[in-house]
């Protein structure tokens, strides 16, 4: 859901045409083009979905193949080839013990599987008073009542509070905003020392396990886990008894130039969530990865992970997704990323790094944000009131270029961030386009203001 959604009230006059959001015509690599010829570049593949681009011919060829087959046979009634290989590509690019899946629609459809996955799991070794979740605040996990109630991004959660399930929420784990009195290298150790006093402040044998993203997306604004912080966690988690879900629906695929985020930082988590970059948009798809520990414990007390939902390994779906990690894989694009992600970064940093508003430059990959501020030295964010990542979002989109801005990532209301996450096929010349067309929107912007 982001400020576009053509549920929320038509905003002041000026921001985003409410009442006519662009028609779709259609899309062939980072290029849209809308139902009156007005053509927008792709800098970052929609919300982070797009990996390969619009409209390519082989994923649409493999999906109709799969159509005029069969469009979806039930899960429970039959297996399929393109879920059988969707399950397979996944265990192999996760490596480990991360064999076992369960393939949904969506990413908040995986993040709920992963916390029933983790309460499944507890129950299933006996220890089902392990119940509570604990994650962080400006994180995003989804939309899903269960998903939503591990996320800490306020606005999201304000009209649902009182009914959301009961969590706990950490401090975030932010290297450009530390919290009071820590310096920014001690922010891993403190996230970590912070779980661990929320776990004994509970009493161990109450939780069920620790979710985060391991580059925070929508909620933070692409920021990356500071180095330590993961392993720390890890640590934190076995010496509790607790699960380690990571969530990497926006940050995973491939997206940070290694194919499960958390490889960067050396750590397996025990259960995982994919999504956006799996099926790239094409139809619907998304992944609960878990260990195959907890799938034989689950197994061996209930026959079975009870995640299920009709569409669960939804055939043709698991056939787009196979397709794209196929050309992912054939075309070296997840290497792509990794070579190319320091040329996009530094280009970003030439055009903006020097700006007065522009606060930090942050991410992995093809997965950075930049974050806008009103004082560069005191990093005093920009009033609320102002709706600077909306009008970064309209000014992008009236240079054509298509970006994807937030707020709140300060204190859940304060804070304004952009994130560009191009296509992995992107070449040199399309970043270029990307990081200049923004830049210009940038400046554009904080001379308005
Ligand atoms: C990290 C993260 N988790 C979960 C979700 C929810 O995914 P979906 O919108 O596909 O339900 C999102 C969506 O942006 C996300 O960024």
């Amino acid at each position: 859901m982001t400020s576009s959604s053509p549920f929320r009230a038509a905003p002041k006059a000026g921001l985003f045409r409410a009442s006519g959001l662009p028609k779709i015509a259609w899309g062939k690599g980072l290029t849209l083009v809308d139902s009156e010829g007005r053509e927008y570049l792709d800098g970052s593949a929609g919300p982070a979905v797009y990996a390969i681009g619009h409209g390519n011919e082989e994923v649409n060829a493999a999906i109709k193949d799969q159509l005029d087959r069969i469009a979806h046979a039930y899960r429970y009634t039959f297996t399929s080839d393109p879920l059988e290989e969707l399950q397979a590509i996944i265990a192999e690019r996760c490596g480990g013990g991360l064999s076992q899946s369960v393939i949904v629609a969506g990413g908040s459809e995986a993040v709920e599987s992963c916390l029933k996955i983790a309460l499944q799991f507890q129950s299933a070794i006996g220890a089902s008073s392990r119940r509570r979740f604990i994650s962080r605040e400006r994180s995003w996990h989804g939309n899903t009542l269960g998903a939503l109630s591990v996320s800490g991004f306020a606005q999201r959660r304000a009209p649902f509070e009182g009914a959301l399930i009961e969590s706990s929420r950490l401090s975030p784990v932010n290297a450009y905003r530390p919290p009071e009195g820590v310096a920014p290298e001690q922010v891993a150790e403190h996230g970590a020392a912070e779980l661990e006093a929320e776990i004994l402040r509970l009493g161990p044998e109450r939780v069920c396990a620790f979710i985060f993203e391991p580059v925070v997306g929508a909620a933070g604004g692409c920021v990356p886990a500071p180095p330590g912080y993961a392993k720390r966690v890890r640590e934190v988690c076995d010496r509790h008894g607790v699960l380690m879900i990571a969530d990497e629906v926006m940050c995973g695929c491939g997206r940070t130039g290694v194919w499960r985020a958390l490889e960067e930082d050396g750590v397996e988590p025990d259960i995982m969530a994919i999504a956006k970059g799996l099926g790239g948009g094409y139809l619907p798809l998304g992944a609960a990865v878990f260990h195959e520990r907890l799938a034989e414990a689950i197994l061996a007390s209930y026959g079975e992970v009870l995640t299920g939902h009709t569409f669960v390994g939804h055939t043709a779906a698991c056939a787009a997704g196979v397709a794209v990690q196929r050309i992912v894989a054939r075309d070296r694009l997840v290497e792509k990323v990794a070579a190319d992600a320091p040329y996009l970064r530094a280009a970003l940093q030439k055009a903006l790094g020097d700006h007065p508003n522009c606060g930090d430059i942050r991410g992995r990959g093809f997965f950075l944000g930049i974050e806008a501020v009103a004082d560069r030295e005191t990093k005093e964010p920009f009033d609320p009131a102002l709706q600077v990542f909306l009008r970064l979002r309209e000014q992008a989109f009236e240079n054509g270029l298509i970006c994807y801005p937030a707020g709140g990532n300060v204190d859940g209301v304060r804070g304004d961030h952009a994130i560009l996450a191009p296509p992995f096929i992107a070449t040199r010349a399309e970043l270029d386009e990307i990081v200049g067309r923004f830049a210009t929107s940038f400046r554009q912007v904080m001379a308005s203001l």
